[in-house]
């Protein structure tokens, strides 16, 4: 979940595919977007009231018409016959599984010189499109952080606390010293380089994935008897899974009629594709390939943790094609109804308009995870929280995503180093009011000598890239070239 409260408006759809000739210009976009001025607030989901949806403007039935062609509008229903007996299977499979079904892994199955999971292991990852990684830190390592973090909130009390101060379960810090070791720490950002190296990428195609830019968010210690505050959505966007050109791009075999070649982990159209069309409150303004938390408690199962839905090729086709079919299963393109993908607000996913997904059955609990480990999700997957916590124990965790260096978020790097070094928090999350505390005015807040590794320095923005490393792709160099300009390297 994108803990990100963005108030900020985005140009138009058209200016926007005008500037995207280059990564030049989608940097120099991003840093307009990220300038621009605040726009009355908004609901962070989509409405989900009603046995429909709200319809979108007429526009959006053009739009369907431009994903599927008339030429495959046979393959395409047929397609969907498939996918819901597919989706008939797997909800039995999920039930019975429960938890089981989300891979467990061990840090210490990565190889050190490749820096990525065995391909055994890979492939259960790529199938499920999320995992736990154990033992990332030690159990004291993580636990500590958390009481640094918990000590510096009893020193501020003006920090806020969401949702409430009395209630509180996600506090809005970014720089303290825990979050800057936990973020730059050597395994942590091992263990991202692993996961980001499951996607695969051309040659060409300017994206990094072993080289990575920050994106500071918040922590979360949620205590036994909340309530959750997570509806079933997606992040990384809503309607601009199909609106943006190039994110469409990322599903054409699925508007193609053949799900079944989709591959989730492809880069090439993801590097580019624009996740934050109309900003608002449910946007967050960086492509985070994957979601994830750091465990810093004993979380587990009915204790308030995460749910996902570990089938990312299932999910994805269904949650895609649900525009183009009526109630009836029957290819529908006049209609505008995109079930839950509102522009500018955060994708939800709901029994009543996705009845295929089972979600009951599917969208299965997180399995334990201890202090020190990470759990990891695909941006394209449907997850929520836990309603209610009836555990005994804190669920505690860092937010900290996995964010790939790639055009689109260079200059969110560059605003990023800019927020760290002045202790103000990063655009996507402004202070809600002037009452609000804010770490600049915190002489304990972290600095730039509690970063933990070389790799760290680079993720913050501190150090340059090595654009002449041997064995990179024409890409990686040419992104890292960008970057470090940007960064005034
Ligand atoms: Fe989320």
């Amino acid at each position: 979940m994108a803990t990100a409260s963005v108030l900020h408006p985005r140009p138009s759809s058209d200016s926007l595919r005008s500037l995207r000739s280059t990564t030049m210009n989608k940097s120099f976009l991003h840093s307009r977007l990220q300038k621009a001025l605040p726009t009355k607030d908004k609901d962070i989901w989509a409405n989900t009231q009603g046995s429909k949806p709200k319809a979108l403007p007429a526009r959006f039935a053009d739009l369907k018409k431009t994903l599927v062609k008339a030429e495959n509008y046979d393959a395409v229903q047929a397609s969907w016959d498939r996918l819901l007996l597919a989706l008939d299977k797997r909800a039995l499979d999920l039930e019975k599984f429960g938890p089981g079904a989300v891979p467990i892994v061990n840090f210490t199955d990565i190889d050190e010189t490749t820096r990525k999971f065995p391909p055994e292991i890979a492939s259960k990852i790529r199938e499920a499109g999320c995992c736990v990684v154990r033992n990332v830190v030690s159990r004291e390592q993580a636990l500590e952080w958390k009481s640094s973090l918990l000590s510096y909130v009893d020193r501020h009390p003006d920090i806020r606390r969401i949702p409430s101060l009395s209630e509180p379960q996600i506090y809005s810090t970014f720089w303290q010293k825990a979050q800057i070791e936990a973020r730059t720490h050597p395994s942590v950002i091992l263990a991202q380089v692993a996961m980001s190296q499951m996607y695969t990428a051309s040659d060409e195609t300017q994206v990094d994935l072993v080289e990575q830019a920050m994106y500071a968010d918040r922590w979360r210690v949620r205590k036994p008897g909340s309530f959750g505050m997570f509806p079933t959505h997606l992040d990384n966007g809503s309607i601009e899974r199909w609106e943006d050109e190039e994110y469409s791009q990322v599903f054409r075999k699925i508007w193609e009629g053949k799900w079944e070649e989709y591959d989730a982990w492809d880069m090439d159209h993801r590097a580019e594709a624009i996740v934050d069309m109309y900003g608002g409150p449910g946007s967050c303004s960086v492509f985070r390939s994957l979601q994830g938390w750091l465990s810093i408690d004993d979380n587990g199962p009915q204790c308030g943790t995460i749910q996902l839905l570990p089938d990312i090729k299932l999910s994805t086709a269904y949650v895609l094609l649900r525009p183009f079919f009526n109630d009836e299963n029957t290819l529908d393109m006049d209609s505008t109804y995109f079930y839950g993908a509102d522009p500018g607000q955060g994708q939800v996913v709901k029994e009543i308009w996705h009845p295929h997904l089972h979600l009951q059955n599917t969208v299965v609990s997180c399995p334990p995870a201890a202090p020190g480990d990470y759990v990891f999700w695909h941006c394209d997957m449907v997850h929520k929280v836990e309603e209610e916590h009836r555990g005994t124990n804190d669920s505690s965790v860092m937010y900290i995503p996995v964010v790939p260096l790639c055009g689109y978020n260079v200059a969110n790097l560059v605003e990023q180093r800019k927020s760290f070094l002045a202790g103000v928090p990063p655009p996507d999350m402004p202070p809600e009011n002037e009452s609000e505390g804010v770490e600049k005015d915190h002489e304990d807040r972290g600095r730039p000598e509690d970063i933990l590794s070389p790799q760290g320095r680079k993720l913050v923005g501190m150090d340059a890239f090595d654009e002449n490393e041997a064995g990179t792709t024409a890409g990686q160099r040419e992104i890292r070239q960008i970057a470090n300009e940007a960064l005034g390297f």
